[in-house]
């Protein structure tokens, strides 16, 4: 292996019309592993080039590590609030948030991602649960743990045909609390946006911790989100919290797809009565006031809950109940919206 034979890999590849290798400022071999500096034409084509160097790079035989960086040139690097990127190769980001926690986004997240799945789509979760993440449990991963390829590229988990990422996998054990702090958490986050290996997906879904804080609007700055689902009970302290979440994504202007009710009713197992337990209308109500749709209403099940702390969302082991019914259709109006666009 020699820097020649880098080069010309370099070659095969092109950015902007221009051969990687052309871009190429400063390239150092230390032994088996490369370092290579980029110049960046302009900010936009960092993951572009990141991405296609390391396609070129894997083929080069004795090569085992990589370290990319870039300089800037022409025109000034803009600053990323103001710059949102695209995720390459992901057709369609979206986030399912709530103002409120524990009213069910990641069950949400995780039933929606699934039938997205059944639905032929190739789909992607992202845990963006970092202070608590839940799906590991949710998916039976609880016992995953990171793994990189050779260029130190996260593999993503494989669970039910998703592909699954959570900062769970990288916690020595399940009940080690994460000490981080907010730029750690932040980095982390993004780095499972653009550094896990995603490949090619039809739909990412990102559950989204609880609130409106900073891992909200910091994301939303940084990569370009296709649409938010927001989750709620039909309690007034839930729907105070939503209010908040709804207006802060049209704020940073990601488009709302629409409101899940999630524990609308219970139908008693006797007399197949509903039972409005929180309220009946109240969900209606609020889409209705802030111009959203009520994109679906899923029931309180007691299997919800067993099927989360098993391991086997309800959508895969009980597709007949009212809940899975309701995830199911929930998912075709999101494909219908999103791929009409
Ligand atoms: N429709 C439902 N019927 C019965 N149980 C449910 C339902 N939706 C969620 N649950 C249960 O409620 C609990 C909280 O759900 P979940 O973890 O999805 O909420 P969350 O909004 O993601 O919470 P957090 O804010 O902590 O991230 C879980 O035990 C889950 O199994
Ligand atoms: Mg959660």
């Amino acid at each position: 292996m020699a820097v020649k034979e880098i080069m010309d890999s370099l070659a095969k590849q092109t950015v902007n019309n221009k051969k990687l290798s052309e871009l190429v400022k400063d390239i150092k071999l230390v032994g088996d592993k490369l370092e290579l500096v980029f110049m960046l034409p302009n900010k936009n084509l960092e993951k572009e080039i990141r991405e296609k160097a390391l396609s070129v790079l894997k083929d080069v035989e004795g090569l085992q590590d990589v370290e990319i960086s870039f300089t800037e040139m022409g025109q000034p690097v803009q600053s990323p609030a103001f710059h949102r990127t695209r995720l390459p190769g992901v057709k369609h980001l979206i986030v399912v948030g709530s103002g409120k926690g524990g009213v069910g986004k990641s069950t949400v997240a995780t039933n929606i991602a699934l039938s997205l799945s059944k639905l032929g789509y190739k789909v992607g979760l992202l845990d963006g649960d970092i202070y608590g993440p839940s799906i590991p449990t949710m998916l039976g991963l609880k016992n995953q743990r990171v793994e990189v390829d050779k260029f130190n590229r996260i593999i993503p988990a494989e669970a039910f045909g998703m592909k699954v990422m959570s900062v769970g996998f990288l916690l020595p054990s399940e009940d080690t609390p994460l000490i981080w702090r907010g730029p750690m958490l932040m980095k982390a986050l993004t780095q499972f946006l653009f550094d896990v290996k995603w490949g090619s997906l039809d739909f990412l879904v990102l559950d989204l911790p609880p609130g409106t804080g900073d891992v909200q609007l910091t994301l939303a700055q940084t990569v370009e989100i296709d649409g938010a689902i927001v989750v709620t009970t039909p309690q007034d302290v839930a729907l105070a919290d939503v209010k908040k979440a709804v207006v802060m994504f049209k704020e940073v202007g990601i488009p709302v797809l629409g409101v899940i009710e999630n524990m609308a009713y219970f139908v008693c197992p006797e007399s197949g009565n509903k039972y409005y337990i929180f309220g009946k209308g109240r969900v209606l109500a609020f889409a209705q006031a802030y111009g959203l749709k009520v994109l679906g209403s899923v029931p309180i099940e007691p299997e919800i809950a067993e099927t989360s702390d098993s391991g086997v969302p309800i959508v895969e082991s009980s597709a007949n109940s009212q809940s899975a019914k309701a995830f199911l259709s929930i998912a075709k109006i999101i494909a219908e919206e999103l791929e009409r666009r």
